[in-house]
Order: C-alpha cells, then sequence, then structure tokens
C-alpha cells in the first residue's frame, strides 16, 4: 500500500531515537517496538497527529488510545491513582499493563485521543526502544498497536511496514517484540475490572490486588455512548480466511494452527501447517500467535482450523483474539 508519505525505516538505536523524538514533536506519526506488540506513536497533545493516527490506521475514533509516558510521575498528570491501581502500578509497571483511570485535572492527554471519556488509558511500557524513545521526547505518546484497523497487532516491523507503509513517517525497526500479545487492561473502578486480557496473566494481577478480578457487563462493547471497553469490538483481530476453533481433526484444504506436539487426523491433507509452541508453551505461542495468523492468511486456505489452547496464563489472551479472529470481519 502507498498513500503517498514516504515512511522511513531505521534500525533501532541512538539516530533512530533521535529521528523519532523528532518526528512526534513535528506531529509525525512513529511506530516503534513495545514489549506486547508494535504501536504507532503520536504526540498525546497534538490533536492533529492524532486524527492523522486515526485516518492512518482507519480506527474509528470512538475507539480511545493508550497513552504511554516514562514514569509513574508523568503516569500521575495524566490519571488519578486510588490504592489500587498504585499498587498494580508498582507491581507491573513498566510492563504488559494497561490501567483505565480517571483523568488528572488538566490531563494533558488531548480529548480526540480519549474519545470524550471522563477515564483514560495509561502504561509505562518495558521495552528499551519504546522506554528510550519516550525519554529522548519528553512527553506522553498515544500509540494504539500499529496495524490497520480490524487487522491482527504487528509483531515485527514488517509486519508494521505490511499495514502502514505510505502512511506513516517513521518504522523504528527493533526486530520481533518479546511478548507477542497486547498489555492486559485493568479499570480501577469500585470493583476493579478486566477489560482485556493480555500479556500480563490475570492470576498475577488478582494476587496483588488480593481479589478476583470482575468481568465487564456484556454489553460493555455494544455502541452505547459511554462504553466501559470500546475497542473490545468483537471482530477486532479479524484475518480474512475464515477461522475455525477447538478442531480435532482437519479438512481437506484447510490450514493448521497447531498447539503441542500432538497430531491431528486429516493433518496430510493440510494446506499448510504452523504450530504456535510444539513443546506446549504458551509464552512461546502468545510470541507467535499474531504472526502466524498473518502468515497463515495468505495461503489461501479454506479455513485455519485451529487446535485448542489451554485457558491458564497468557492462555486466556490467546483464546480471547482466537475467538475475535473467528468472529470474522463485519
Ligand atoms: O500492548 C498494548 O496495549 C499496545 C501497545 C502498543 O502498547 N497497544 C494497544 O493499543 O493494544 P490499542 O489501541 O490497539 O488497544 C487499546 C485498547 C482499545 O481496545 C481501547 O478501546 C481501550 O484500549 N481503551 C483505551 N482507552 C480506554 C478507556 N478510557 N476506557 C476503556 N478502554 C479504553
Ligand atoms: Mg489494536
Amino acid at each position: 500500500m502507498n498513500v503517498g508519505l514516504k515512511t522511513l525505516v531505521l534500525p533501532a538505536g541512538a539516530a533512530a531515537t533521535a529521528a523519532a523524538a523528532r518526528a512526534l514533536a513535528d506531529g509525525g506519526l512513529v511506530a516503534f517496538p513495545t514489549e506486547t506488540v508494535y504501536g504507532l506513536g503520536a504526540d498525546a497533545a497534538d490533536s492533529a497527529a492524532i486524527a492523522r493516527l486515526y485516518w492512518a490506521k482507519g480506527r474509528p475514533a470512538f475507539n480511545p488510545l493508550i497513552a504511554h509516558v516514562g514514569d509513574i510521575s508523568a503516569a500521575r498528570r495524566i490519571a488519578r491513582f486510588d490504592a489500587q491501581a498504585t499498587a498494580l502500578a508498582e507491581a507491573f509497571w513498566p510492563g504488559p499493563l494497561t490501567l483505565v483511570l480517571p483523568k488528572a485535572e488538566n490531563c494533558p492527554v488531548a480529548e480526540l485521543a480519549t474519545a470524550g471519556l471522563e477515564t483514560v488509558a495509561i502504561r509505562i511500557p518495558a521495552h528499551p526502544v519504546a522506554r528510550d524513545i519516550l525519554r529522548a521526547f519528553g512527553g506522553a505518546v498515544v500509540a494504539p498497536s500499529a496495524n490497520l484497523s480490524g487487522h491482527v497487532s504487528p509483531t515485527t516491523a514488517e509486519h508494521v511496514h505490511h499495514d502502514l507503509a505510505g502512511r506513516i513517517d517513521l518504522i523504528v525497526d527493533g526486530g520481533a517484540v518479546e511478548v507477542g500479545v497486547e498489555s492486559t487492561i485493568v479499570g480501577c473502578f469500585e470493583a476493579p475490572l478486566l477489560l482485556r486480557p493480555g500479556g500480563l496473566p490475570r492470576a498475577e494481577i488478582e494476587r496483588v490486588l488480593g481479589r478476583a478480578l470482575d468481568e465487564p457487563p456484556a454489553d460493555a462493547d455494544s455502541d452505547s455512548a459511554q462504553p466501559l471497553a470500546p475497542g473490545m469490538l468483537a471482530s477486532h483481530y479479524a484475518p480474512r480466511t475464515p477461522v475455525r476453533l477447538n478442531a480435532t481433526r482437519l479438512a481437506p484444504g484447510e490450514a493448521l494452527l497447531a498447539f503441542g506436539s500432538h497430531l491431528l487426523p486429516g493433518i496430510d491433507a493440510a494446506a499448510v501447517v504452523m504450530n504456535l509452541s510444539p513443546r506446549g508453551d504458551l509464552n512461546e505461542a502468545a510470541a507467535n500467535l499474531f504472526g502466524h495468523l498473518r502468515a497463515l492468511d495468505t495461503k489461501a486456505a479454506r479455513a485455519i482450523a485451529v487446535m485448542p489452547v489451554p485457558n491458564d496464563g497468557l492462555g486466556e489472551a490467546i483464546n480471547d483474539r482466537l475467538r475475535r479472529a473467528a468472529v470474522g470481519r463485519e
């Protein structure tokens, strides 16, 4: 795809960090690695840059963005932290956790990035390249995953280039990410809510809170004026090829997304087989998930059949993304 802009790709390093900070300050769009997935960053205080960001992704503007900051004092200028939020921030930042909190007074994040909500999503990423860019830029950076809206999130710079070349200014290539699924999102309301399972397992959060995380109400992703989890539209992560879950045998011409060492009946007639983790490791499976889905989606298979994945640890996030992939595009 080329929509006119020259998209520069730079290997991570001092020159790329400086170029990224300069581009952000000039209102540009910069893709960079975080430990979860690649993000597409814009200056959180620059409405014009944020408008371009929504356009570049083809993202509906009612779906708000996560503000990324380098340290907790910057986070406190953006949002109000109660005791629960403070405990989670201390336990897990920097890391794959996003907190949805009430906005601070004079919150520097532009209204457009928070879709007019009274709350703001915020996180301190752990990836050294993201941290260098945040430090060099100095302000908060809003960053959704650096994919076209409706595609799976990018876990390599090549995925970003495939989706967004010609639409953004710079891609900082820091290699493949480590976690592979997006951050876990917790809404810090009276009862803390798990808004999105992700790269930080639920059990670790519940251990710090000393209580179970509630689920958002079933209509939280409806089109109501102030949805609790506006980005959790059912078909958010869909490949073009139909996805069939919990496969126990393979139909001819299907692609197989396998997990573990067990082989399925019918595998001989598979169009292609990719394994999330032959040794059944859920962290490895999360890291491979989006890359494998993207690769299988290019094979013109009848469907992508997916073997069952256990639901513990990162399995909850993997199964969440797989269910969304199976709903298909609207
Ligand atoms: O790992 C991640 O979180 C990555 C990296 C780049 O940081 N970012 C990411 O952003 O996944 P995005 O935009 O693809 O997903 C952010 C989610 C969306 O579902 C959005 O609706 C939700 O966060 N969100 C943002 N602000 C919110 C708010 N105030 N209340 C509820 N949900 C919110
Ligand atoms: Mg996304």
